[in-house]
Protein backbone atom coordinates (compact mmCIF):
# COMPACT_ATOMS: atom_id res chain seq x y z
CA UNK A 1 0.00 0.00 0.00
CA UNK A 2 1.67 3.50 -0.76
CA UNK A 3 1.51 6.40 1.75
CA UNK A 4 -0.67 8.49 -0.27
CA UNK A 5 -3.71 5.88 -0.73
CA UNK A 6 -3.28 4.85 3.21
CA UNK A 7 -4.02 8.54 4.57
CA UNK A 8 -8.01 8.25 3.00
CA UNK A 9 -9.05 5.10 5.80
CA UNK A 10 -7.04 6.78 8.61
CA UNK A 11 -8.79 10.38 7.87
CA UNK A 12 -12.17 8.28 7.46
CA UNK A 13 -11.50 6.74 10.98
CA UNK A 14 -10.83 10.68 12.20
CA UNK A 15 -13.98 11.68 11.08
CA UNK A 16 -16.02 8.79 12.21
CA UNK A 17 -14.54 8.79 15.58
CA UNK A 18 -14.13 12.30 16.37
CA UNK A 19 -16.46 14.15 13.45
CA UNK A 20 -14.98 16.65 10.44
CA UNK A 21 -11.47 16.33 8.89
CA UNK A 22 -8.04 16.41 10.89
CA UNK A 23 -5.56 19.28 10.42
CA UNK A 24 -3.03 17.21 9.30
CA UNK A 25 -1.91 13.15 8.64
CA UNK A 26 1.47 11.91 9.10
CA UNK A 27 3.00 8.64 8.43
CA UNK A 28 5.75 6.17 9.97
CA UNK A 29 7.02 2.93 9.20
CA UNK A 30 8.29 0.10 10.55
CA UNK A 31 11.41 -1.22 9.83
CA UNK A 32 13.73 -4.18 8.86
CA UNK A 33 17.01 -4.77 9.99
CA UNK A 34 19.43 -5.88 7.58
CA UNK A 35 21.99 -6.57 10.40
CA UNK A 36 23.54 -5.01 13.86
CA UNK A 37 21.56 -6.99 16.24
CA UNK A 38 21.64 -6.59 20.09
CA UNK A 39 24.36 -3.77 19.53
CA UNK A 40 22.16 -0.54 20.03
CA UNK A 41 21.91 -1.19 23.38
CA UNK A 42 25.55 -2.12 23.29
CA UNK A 43 26.67 1.52 21.87
CA UNK A 44 27.59 0.03 19.07
CA UNK A 45 26.19 0.07 15.04
CA UNK A 46 22.89 -1.18 13.48
CA UNK A 47 21.87 -0.70 9.78
CA UNK A 48 18.07 -0.64 9.70
CA UNK A 49 16.15 0.26 6.97
CA UNK A 50 12.37 1.62 6.60
CA UNK A 51 9.12 -0.54 5.52
CA UNK A 52 6.67 0.32 3.01
CA UNK A 53 4.46 -0.96 5.67
CA UNK A 54 3.55 1.44 8.81
CA UNK A 55 1.56 3.59 11.02
CA UNK A 56 -0.93 6.65 9.90
CA UNK A 57 -2.06 9.03 12.59
CA UNK A 58 -4.67 11.64 11.62
CA UNK A 59 -4.79 14.53 14.06
CA UNK A 60 -6.50 17.82 15.19
CA UNK A 61 -5.49 19.81 18.31
CA UNK A 62 -8.15 20.09 21.38
CA UNK A 63 -9.04 22.71 23.72
CA UNK A 64 -9.87 20.19 26.90
CA UNK A 65 -6.50 19.22 27.93
CA UNK A 66 -7.20 15.68 27.05
CA UNK A 67 -5.32 13.29 24.87
CA UNK A 68 -8.57 11.17 22.84
CA UNK A 69 -6.76 8.21 21.45
CA UNK A 70 -8.88 5.59 18.76
CA UNK A 71 -7.22 3.17 16.91
CA UNK A 72 -8.90 1.67 13.81
CA UNK A 73 -7.16 -1.84 14.97
CA UNK A 74 -8.99 -1.70 18.47
CA UNK A 75 -12.27 -0.05 17.91
CA UNK A 76 -13.73 -1.38 20.72
CA UNK A 77 -10.75 0.53 23.35
CA UNK A 78 -10.49 3.90 22.88
CA UNK A 79 -8.48 5.91 25.24
CA UNK A 80 -8.66 9.63 26.67
CA UNK A 81 -6.00 10.25 29.69
CA UNK A 82 -6.40 14.12 30.32
CA UNK A 83 -2.46 15.23 29.42
CA UNK A 84 -2.09 16.41 32.98
CA UNK A 85 -2.62 12.91 35.01
CA UNK A 86 0.10 11.28 32.39
CA UNK A 87 2.26 9.53 34.45
CA UNK A 88 4.32 6.03 33.56
CA UNK A 89 1.89 3.49 34.87
CA UNK A 90 -1.50 5.50 34.00
CA UNK A 91 -2.31 4.12 30.62
CA UNK A 92 -1.28 0.46 29.55
CA UNK A 93 -2.33 -1.76 26.55
CA UNK A 94 -1.47 0.02 23.02
CA UNK A 95 -2.87 3.29 24.14
CA UNK A 96 0.47 3.55 26.46
CA UNK A 97 2.87 4.10 23.23
CA UNK A 98 1.12 7.14 21.84
CA UNK A 99 0.08 8.32 25.83
CA UNK A 100 3.90 7.78 26.63
CA UNK A 101 5.00 10.42 23.73
CA UNK A 102 2.79 13.20 24.87
CA UNK A 103 4.49 12.55 28.33
CA UNK A 104 8.01 12.31 27.02
CA UNK A 105 7.33 15.71 25.16
CA UNK A 106 6.03 17.31 28.70
CA UNK A 107 8.82 15.81 30.41
CA UNK A 108 11.35 17.39 27.97
CA UNK A 109 9.28 20.75 27.98
CA UNK A 110 7.45 21.16 25.77
CA UNK A 111 3.59 22.59 25.74
CA UNK A 112 0.76 20.64 24.35
CA UNK A 113 -1.91 22.17 26.25
CA UNK A 114 -5.05 21.89 24.62
CA UNK A 115 -4.48 18.26 24.02
CA UNK A 116 -5.27 16.51 20.76
CA UNK A 117 -7.10 13.45 19.07
CA UNK A 118 -5.40 11.00 17.67
CA UNK A 119 -7.06 8.34 14.88
CA UNK A 120 -5.15 5.71 14.17
CA UNK A 121 -4.74 3.17 11.25
CA UNK A 122 -1.56 0.73 10.39
CA UNK A 123 -1.21 -1.67 7.88
CA UNK A 124 1.92 -2.84 9.71
CA UNK A 125 1.54 -6.77 11.41
CA UNK A 126 1.78 -6.69 15.40
CA UNK A 127 4.11 -8.66 17.17
CA UNK A 128 6.27 -9.95 14.02
CA UNK A 129 9.13 -7.39 14.80
CA UNK A 130 8.63 -5.22 12.17
CA UNK A 131 8.64 -2.69 14.91
CA UNK A 132 4.76 -1.69 14.63
CA UNK A 133 5.23 -0.15 18.50
CA UNK A 134 8.21 2.11 17.35
CA UNK A 135 6.25 3.14 14.08
CA UNK A 136 3.03 3.92 16.31
CA UNK A 137 5.03 6.22 18.65
CA UNK A 138 7.40 7.76 15.91
CA UNK A 139 3.99 9.06 13.92
CA UNK A 140 2.36 10.14 17.25
CA UNK A 141 5.50 12.40 17.99
CA UNK A 142 5.53 13.68 14.18
CA UNK A 143 1.76 14.32 14.53
CA UNK A 144 2.05 16.08 18.21
CA UNK A 145 4.97 18.08 17.08
CA UNK A 146 3.01 18.83 13.67
CA UNK A 147 0.14 20.01 15.54
CA UNK A 148 1.96 22.29 17.85
CA UNK A 149 4.55 23.62 16.20
CA UNK A 150 7.42 21.93 18.01
CA UNK A 151 10.76 22.84 17.08
CA UNK A 152 12.43 19.54 16.95
CA UNK A 153 14.78 17.52 15.07
CA UNK A 154 14.01 13.36 13.68
CA UNK A 155 16.92 13.09 15.86
CA UNK A 156 15.88 14.57 19.07
CA UNK A 157 11.90 12.88 17.57
CA UNK A 158 13.45 9.45 17.96
CA UNK A 159 15.01 9.95 21.36
CA UNK A 160 12.02 10.77 22.81
CA UNK A 161 9.78 7.97 21.28
CA UNK A 162 12.83 5.95 22.82
CA UNK A 163 11.84 7.55 26.22
CA UNK A 164 8.23 6.74 25.81
CA UNK A 165 8.90 3.38 25.41
CA UNK A 166 11.56 2.92 28.10
CA UNK A 167 10.49 5.35 31.34
CA UNK A 168 6.65 5.10 29.94
CA UNK A 169 5.91 2.11 28.67
CA UNK A 170 8.77 0.45 30.44
CA UNK A 171 9.73 -2.37 27.84
CA UNK A 172 13.41 -1.59 27.69
CA UNK A 173 14.62 -1.41 24.42
CA UNK A 174 17.49 0.08 21.95
CA UNK A 175 17.49 3.49 20.07
CA UNK A 176 17.33 1.09 16.47
CA UNK A 177 13.78 1.38 15.87
CA UNK A 178 13.14 4.32 16.58
CA UNK A 179 15.94 5.82 14.17
CA UNK A 180 14.57 3.93 11.21
CA UNK A 181 11.58 5.05 11.55
CA UNK A 182 12.26 8.60 11.55
CA UNK A 183 15.64 8.82 9.99
CA UNK A 184 16.01 6.24 7.18
CA UNK A 185 15.75 7.33 3.31
CA UNK A 186 14.27 5.58 0.39
CA UNK A 187 16.49 3.42 -1.37
CA UNK A 188 18.71 3.31 1.29
CA UNK A 189 19.65 1.61 4.70
CA UNK A 190 20.49 3.72 7.57
CA UNK A 191 24.28 3.38 9.59
CA UNK A 192 23.27 4.27 13.09
CA UNK A 193 26.46 4.24 15.42
CA UNK A 194 24.33 4.35 18.49
CA UNK A 195 26.98 5.68 20.92
CA UNK A 196 27.43 9.63 19.03
CA UNK A 197 24.12 9.01 17.16
CA UNK A 198 25.89 9.74 13.28
CA UNK A 199 24.11 8.04 10.93
CA UNK A 200 25.29 7.38 7.65
CA UNK A 201 22.47 6.73 4.56
CA UNK A 202 24.05 3.75 2.75
CA UNK A 203 22.63 2.75 -0.64
CA UNK A 204 20.08 -0.66 -0.33
CA UNK A 205 18.61 -1.29 -3.60
CA UNK A 206 17.34 -4.95 -3.83
CA UNK A 207 16.21 -4.87 -7.37
CA UNK A 208 18.69 -2.98 -9.21
CA UNK A 209 21.23 -5.83 -8.16
CA UNK A 210 18.63 -8.38 -9.67
CA UNK A 211 17.77 -9.76 -5.49
CA UNK A 212 14.93 -9.47 -3.29
CA UNK A 213 14.95 -9.05 0.85
CA UNK A 214 11.72 -11.16 2.00
CA UNK A 215 10.67 -10.67 5.27
CA UNK A 216 9.40 -14.06 6.51
CA UNK A 217 6.72 -13.23 9.25
CA UNK A 218 7.05 -17.07 11.43
CA UNK A 219 4.28 -16.51 12.94
CA UNK A 220 5.87 -16.93 16.23
CA UNK A 221 5.15 -14.03 18.53
CA UNK A 222 7.39 -12.37 20.59
CA UNK A 223 6.79 -9.61 23.36
CA UNK A 224 10.37 -7.63 23.92
CA UNK A 225 8.99 -6.68 27.64
CA UNK A 226 8.79 -10.72 28.77
CA UNK A 227 12.38 -10.50 30.68
CA UNK A 228 13.84 -12.35 28.29
CA UNK A 229 15.25 -9.21 26.04
CA UNK A 230 16.40 -7.78 29.49
CA UNK A 231 17.93 -10.48 30.66
CA UNK A 232 20.35 -10.00 27.22
CA UNK A 233 20.51 -6.52 28.22
CA UNK A 234 21.68 -6.93 32.00
CA UNK A 235 24.24 -10.12 30.57
CA UNK A 236 25.88 -7.50 28.30
CA UNK A 237 26.49 -4.82 30.84
CA UNK A 238 27.51 -7.60 32.99
CA UNK A 239 30.57 -8.64 30.90
CA UNK A 240 31.19 -4.99 29.91
CA UNK A 241 31.65 -4.13 33.90
CA UNK A 242 33.67 -7.37 34.14
CA UNK A 243 35.68 -6.20 31.03
CA UNK A 244 35.79 -2.81 32.57
CA UNK A 245 34.81 -0.96 29.62
CA UNK A 246 31.68 1.13 29.90
CA UNK A 247 29.91 -0.89 26.80
CA UNK A 248 30.68 -3.80 24.84
CA UNK A 249 31.44 -1.61 21.81
CA UNK A 250 34.72 -0.60 23.56
CA UNK A 251 36.26 -4.09 23.54
CA UNK A 252 39.01 -4.00 21.20
CA UNK A 253 39.59 -7.52 20.05
CA UNK A 254 37.77 -11.48 20.70
CA UNK A 255 41.25 -12.15 22.57
CA UNK A 256 39.58 -9.89 25.54
CA UNK A 257 37.08 -12.45 26.11
CA UNK A 258 39.62 -14.54 27.69
CA UNK A 259 39.23 -12.22 30.56
CA UNK A 260 35.46 -13.37 31.42
CA UNK A 261 35.00 -16.81 33.64
CA UNK A 262 31.42 -17.00 32.75
CA UNK A 263 31.27 -19.05 29.55
CA UNK A 264 27.99 -17.58 29.09
CA UNK A 265 28.92 -13.72 29.43
CA UNK A 266 31.70 -14.96 27.04
CA UNK A 267 29.41 -15.89 24.22
CA UNK A 268 27.34 -12.94 24.82
CA UNK A 269 29.96 -10.15 24.12
CA UNK A 270 31.50 -12.53 21.41
CA UNK A 271 28.52 -11.90 19.54
CA UNK A 272 28.14 -8.63 20.19
CA UNK A 273 32.00 -7.57 18.93
CA UNK A 274 31.86 -10.24 15.95
CA UNK A 275 28.12 -8.51 15.09
CA UNK A 276 29.81 -5.07 15.01
CA UNK A 277 32.51 -6.29 12.80
CA UNK A 278 29.49 -7.51 10.35
CA UNK A 279 27.87 -4.24 10.30
CA UNK A 280 31.25 -2.89 9.31
CA UNK A 281 31.48 -5.66 7.01
CA UNK A 282 27.86 -4.88 5.38
CA UNK A 283 28.42 -1.25 4.91
CA UNK A 284 31.76 -1.84 2.82
CA UNK A 285 30.12 -4.79 0.49
CA UNK A 286 26.90 -2.39 0.13
CA UNK A 287 29.46 0.85 -0.66
CA UNK A 288 31.36 -1.67 -3.18
CA UNK A 289 27.76 -2.41 -4.77
CA UNK A 290 27.96 -6.13 -3.84
CA UNK A 291 24.98 -7.05 -2.54
CA UNK A 292 25.17 -10.40 -3.18
CA UNK A 293 28.47 -10.56 -0.53
CA UNK A 294 26.46 -9.50 2.23
CA UNK A 295 24.51 -13.49 1.83
CA UNK A 296 27.04 -14.97 3.89
CA UNK A 297 27.54 -12.19 6.33
CA UNK A 298 23.76 -12.40 6.88
CA UNK A 299 23.99 -16.25 7.26
CA UNK A 300 27.11 -16.04 10.15
CA UNK A 301 24.71 -13.45 11.91
CA UNK A 302 22.30 -15.79 12.23
CA UNK A 303 24.66 -17.90 13.75
CA UNK A 304 25.82 -15.99 16.29
CA UNK A 305 22.22 -14.69 17.23
CA UNK A 306 21.26 -18.46 17.66
CA UNK A 307 24.84 -20.09 19.31
CA UNK A 308 26.23 -17.32 20.99
CA UNK A 309 23.61 -14.69 22.04
CA UNK A 310 21.01 -17.99 22.01
CA UNK A 311 17.98 -15.78 20.73
CA UNK A 312 16.76 -17.34 17.58
CA UNK A 313 13.70 -19.56 17.86
CA UNK A 314 12.73 -22.95 15.62
CA UNK A 315 10.50 -21.10 12.88
CA UNK A 316 13.42 -18.70 12.21
CA UNK A 317 16.00 -21.51 12.18
CA UNK A 318 14.01 -23.84 9.96
CA UNK A 319 13.24 -20.47 7.91
CA UNK A 320 16.69 -19.96 7.40
CA UNK A 321 17.69 -23.64 6.40
CA UNK A 322 14.84 -24.32 4.49
CA UNK A 323 15.74 -20.56 2.30
CA UNK A 324 19.45 -21.91 2.07
CA UNK A 325 18.73 -25.06 1.08
CA UNK A 326 16.61 -23.76 -1.38
CA UNK A 327 19.20 -21.27 -3.55
CA UNK A 328 18.95 -18.33 -0.89
CA UNK A 329 22.03 -15.72 -1.00
CA UNK A 330 21.50 -15.81 2.99
CA UNK A 331 19.30 -15.75 5.62
CA UNK A 332 19.00 -14.55 9.29
CA UNK A 333 16.57 -14.24 12.26
CA UNK A 334 15.35 -10.80 12.90
CA UNK A 335 14.67 -8.03 15.50
CA UNK A 336 14.95 -9.20 19.47
CA UNK A 337 14.00 -12.80 19.21
CA UNK A 338 12.25 -15.64 20.39
CA UNK A 339 9.77 -15.07 17.60
CA UNK A 340 8.85 -12.78 14.88
CA UNK A 341 10.52 -12.17 11.64
CA UNK A 342 13.31 -13.69 9.54
CA UNK A 343 15.11 -11.52 6.53
CA UNK A 344 15.93 -13.94 3.46
CA UNK A 345 17.91 -12.51 0.53
CA UNK A 346 17.26 -14.09 -2.83
CA UNK A 347 17.25 -13.90 -6.68
CA UNK A 348 14.48 -11.53 -7.77
CA UNK A 349 11.26 -13.46 -8.86
CA UNK A 350 12.89 -16.92 -7.76
CA UNK A 351 9.87 -18.68 -5.66
CA UNK A 352 11.64 -21.87 -5.09
CA UNK A 353 12.82 -20.44 -1.28
CA UNK A 354 9.36 -19.29 -0.38
CA UNK A 355 7.59 -22.93 -1.41
CA UNK A 356 10.91 -24.08 0.72
CA UNK A 357 9.65 -22.27 3.42
CA UNK A 358 6.07 -23.01 3.98
CA UNK A 359 6.90 -26.72 2.96
CA UNK A 360 9.15 -26.91 5.56
CA UNK A 361 6.58 -25.23 8.23
CA UNK A 362 3.69 -27.84 6.55
CA UNK A 363 5.69 -30.94 7.80
CA UNK A 364 6.59 -29.80 10.93
CA UNK A 365 2.85 -28.80 11.45
CA UNK A 366 3.22 -25.50 12.02
CA UNK A 367 1.32 -22.69 10.98
CA UNK A 368 1.58 -21.39 7.46
CA UNK A 369 4.42 -18.45 7.75
CA UNK A 370 3.84 -15.21 5.63
CA UNK A 371 5.88 -13.34 3.07
CA UNK A 372 6.59 -9.88 2.83
CA UNK A 373 8.87 -8.10 -0.03
CA UNK A 374 11.48 -5.47 2.25
CA UNK A 375 11.69 -2.47 0.09
CA UNK A 376 13.90 0.34 1.53
CA UNK A 377 11.17 2.80 1.79
CA UNK A 378 11.15 6.33 3.08
CA UNK A 379 11.56 7.44 7.14
CA UNK A 380 8.33 9.35 8.47
CA UNK A 381 6.49 11.89 7.11
CA UNK A 382 3.26 14.58 7.14
CA UNK A 383 1.18 12.68 4.49
CA UNK A 384 -1.21 15.94 4.32
C1 LIG B 1 14.37 -4.89 19.36
C2 LIG B 1 14.69 -3.57 20.04
C3 LIG B 1 15.87 -2.87 19.37
C4 LIG B 1 17.06 -3.81 19.22
C5 LIG B 1 16.63 -5.15 18.63
C6 LIG B 1 17.75 -6.16 18.60
O1 LIG B 1 13.91 -4.67 18.06
O2 LIG B 1 13.56 -2.72 20.01
O3 LIG B 1 16.22 -1.71 20.08
O4 LIG B 1 17.72 -3.98 20.44
O5 LIG B 1 15.53 -5.71 19.34
O6 LIG B 1 18.73 -5.76 17.71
Amino acid sequence: MSRAASAGPAERWFGDRFGGRPEGVWRAPGRANLIGEHTDYNQGWVLPFALHLGVTVAASQRGDGVLAIASRQAPAAPAGPPLATLAPGAVTGWAAYPAGVAWALREAGHRLAGGASLAIDSDLPQGAGLSSSAALECATALALAGLYGLDLSRRELAALAWRAENDFVGVPSGIMDQSASLLARAGHALLLDCRSGETADVPLDPAGAGLELIIVDTGARHALGDGRYAERRSECDRAAALLGVSSLRDVASLAALSGLADPVLRRRARHVITENGRVEETVALLTGGDLAGVGPVLLASHASLRDDFEVSWPEADATVDAAMGAGALGARMMGGGFGGSALALVPAGQRAVGTAITAEFARRGWPAPAFVPAVPSAGALRVR
